[in-house]
């Protein structure tokens, strides 16, 4: 389904990404996890060629996206979507407007890019603030429009990249069962960075753990945040040993 394959970038002396390599099955939902700076947006961007890779391969459904034509590559980029670190909605438009742009640039009628943005603005509970612009919104609600414009055209594949990093902690849990349930209900494969480990361990089929640019540890989020055999897996696990800590300790009253 999606095979990335030994990806290598890098910006000057900088190596962001060094033998990235990932395979994800149809429907599968991935999280990728790992310290700032390891290169996870690089891979990300890779994958739908925001960013150009200096080697390696990326397949989407066997076709190697860097032979696609421009017409096959705007396929694929209108089949995925794409939620970024920070928020980059047209703060001129409306929240409606917003939506309605992935349809509009398929070159759908206004209608039927309307009605599909209304439906997507629904799945977020954000339907309500439609008319709206977007400057007007809380940095959470910005992100349920930034999803809905994300899976207005029902993707078959959509990239997450750390939705919830700028938002505060309630936030982060209202989002997050967001894309819990969307994970089950679009049936898409996911690939969501992300460094909520709780998130991982009830959505994700598999979490991959990248280090200076490439998969150091793969595998069920069970067995690679609990039972990890790499140092950055171990360095994972103690620190959600560390929060169920603390979380007992506040439930027992201490
Ligand atoms: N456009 C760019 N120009 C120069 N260097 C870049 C560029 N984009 C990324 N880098 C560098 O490449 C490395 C990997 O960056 P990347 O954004 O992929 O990391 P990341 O894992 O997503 O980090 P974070 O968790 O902070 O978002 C970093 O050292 C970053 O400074
Ligand atoms: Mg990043």
């Amino acid at each position: 389904m999606l095979r990335v394959r030994d990806l290598r970038k890098a910006y000057g002396s900088r190596q962001a990404l060094a033998g990235f390599s990932l395979d994800v099955e149809q429907g599968e939902t991935v999280v990728i996890m790992g310290p700032s700076g390891c290169g996870k947006s690089t891979a990300l961007k890779s994958i739908i060629r925001l960013v150009q890779p200096d080697s390696g391969v990326v397949t989407w459904r066997g076709r190697d996206v860097s032979d696609m034509s421009a017409d096959e590559l705007r396929a694929f980029r209108r089949r995925t979507g794409f939620v970024f670190q920070r928020s980059n909605l047209i703060g001129r438009l409306s929240v409606l407007h917003n939506v309605m742009l992935p349809g509009a640039m398929a070159g759908e009628s206004m209608e039927r890019a309307r009605c599909a943005a209304y439906e997507a603005l629904e799945a977020v509970g954000m339907a309500e603030s439609a008319g709206a612009f977007v400057t007007g919104l809380s940095g959470g609600e910005m992100q349920r429009v930034a999803i809905a414009r994300a899976i207005v055209n029902r993707p078959d594949l959509v990239l997450w990249d750390e939705p919830t990093s700028a938002l505060d902690p309630m936030l982060v849990i209202d989002i997050l069962t967001l894309m819990e349930s969307l994970s089950r209900s679009l049936g898409a494969t996911m690939v969501v960075v992300t460094h909520e480990a709780g998130f991982a361990m009830r959505a994700a089929d598999r979490v991959a753990l990248v280090d200076c640019g490439r998969v150091v540890e793969e595998g069920p989020p069970a067995r690679v945040l609990s039972c990890p055999s790499s140092i950055l897996g171990r360095r994972y696990a103690a620190c959600l040993a560390y929060s169920a800590g603390a979380q007992k300790e506040k439930a027992s009253g201490l």
